[in-house]
């Protein structure tokens, strides 16, 4: 009896655990996502009721069924006609309902829709399987790039331009808005609002490759102040090597191949195959949210990186141990 008991309440558990948290549709952190999540419920609960209703009747004509009758190809005409309108009435009952869904999903569609006239836009390039992300400004100097992690300022409509440099990428950040499609040669466009300050963990939703399930991302939504800081920091090229190690990293970096794929604005690499390295170390993970970003990690995913993430199309670092660890010091101090 305990251990039903106690395999009924893991059960329940774990099934609502799986409803809340940094990526979930069914606990929405804005409006966008809330419409979403209105419009499930509400299909939930009226599909949940006429399943319910067909329960009952079904029981109620199991239990309580009539004997056979002696002529069973002689028609009643009252019943037959009670039973014509029945049929006709929950035909027409399921109409209206039909009709009710398309309502409130066209409403929701408009609310997720609406053009926005203030805000701001970046753009998230889908890569076999990372994301780039590309923060415009008029003044060109202020423009940058980063990699898998998006910052956004707190109750500000952040219109998300949608490209790929390959396949069908899908973004879906669940806790703010719906999915969208990268499709080559084509924009689409995400908007996205952040309520309440967090991290939310974002997606590729649409299968496209081997890596597809690590080709995930951050949404840091913090408060405009923060982000402020946040933006002024990394445009900002990266800050000169500081002790031997890392200037020994350095080093490293740019007279081996890393400079072919990667850029770290202030040194002479300035590969665009790769994620922008400029300021690595203010990330939160490495390898689009395969492993958190720490120096045993790095160095992991220099050495080998077929390890961490098979088919990556990073190459492996080939270095000695002591240039290594120079070059982990030296991304290490990124900020
Ligand atoms: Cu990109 Cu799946």
């Amino acid at each position: 009896m305990a251990t039903g008991r106690a395999f009924l309440i893991s059960a329940v558990s774990l099934s609502l655990a799986a409803c809340s948290g940094r990526q979930s549709s069914l606990d929405p952190q804005g409006p966008y996502a809330q419409q979403i999540a209105n419009l499930f419920w509400a299909f939930l609960a009226v599909c949940a009721l006429i399943w319910l209703a067909v329960c009952v009747v079904l029981s109620i004509a199991v239990i309580r069924r009539r004997a056979a009758r002696p002529q069973p190809l002689e028609l009643a005409p009252a019943r037959e006609r009670m039973m014509g309108q029945l049929v006709l009435s929950l035909g027409g009952g399921t109409g209206v309902i039909v009709i009710a869904f398309a309502l409130i999903s066209y409403v929701a569609q408009r609310n997720l829709w609406a053009e926005p006239n203030s805000g701001m836009t970046l753009r998230v390039v889908g890569h076999q399987w990372w994301w780039e992300v590309l923060y415009d400004d008029p003044q060109p100097a202020r423009n940058f790039i980063t990699a898998n992690e998006i910052h956004i300022p707190v109750n500000t409509l952040v219109r998300v331009r949608l490209e790929t440099r390959d396949v069908i990428h899908s973004f879906w950040v669940p806790s703010l808005a719906g999915k969208m499609d990268q499709i080559s040669g084509h924009i689409n466009e995400q908007l996205l609002l952040a309520a309440r300050p967090g991290i939310y963990r974002g997606q590729c939703a649409e299968f496209c490759g081997q890596e597809h399930a690590k080709m995930a991302f951050s949404v840091v939504a913090s408060s405009p102040e923060e982000f402020d800081a946040w933006r002024d920091g990394q445009i900002r090229a990266a800050a000169p090597p500081e002790g031997p190690e890392r200037r020994r990293g350095r080093h490293v970096f740019e007279s081996h191949s890393c400079l072919v794929c990667h850029t770290i604005r202030g040194t002479i690499a300035g590969g665009k195959f790769g994620p922008d390295l400029t300021h690595l170390a203010s990330r939160r993970s490495i390898a689009a949210g395969t492993a958190p970003l720490t120096a045993g990690h790095l160095g992991g995913w220099i050495a080998d990186p077929q390890h961490l993430k098979p088919g990556t199309q990073m190459p492996p670092g080939d270095l000695g141990g002591a240039d290594l660890s120079a070059l982990v010091a030296y991304l290490m101090g990124l900020q």
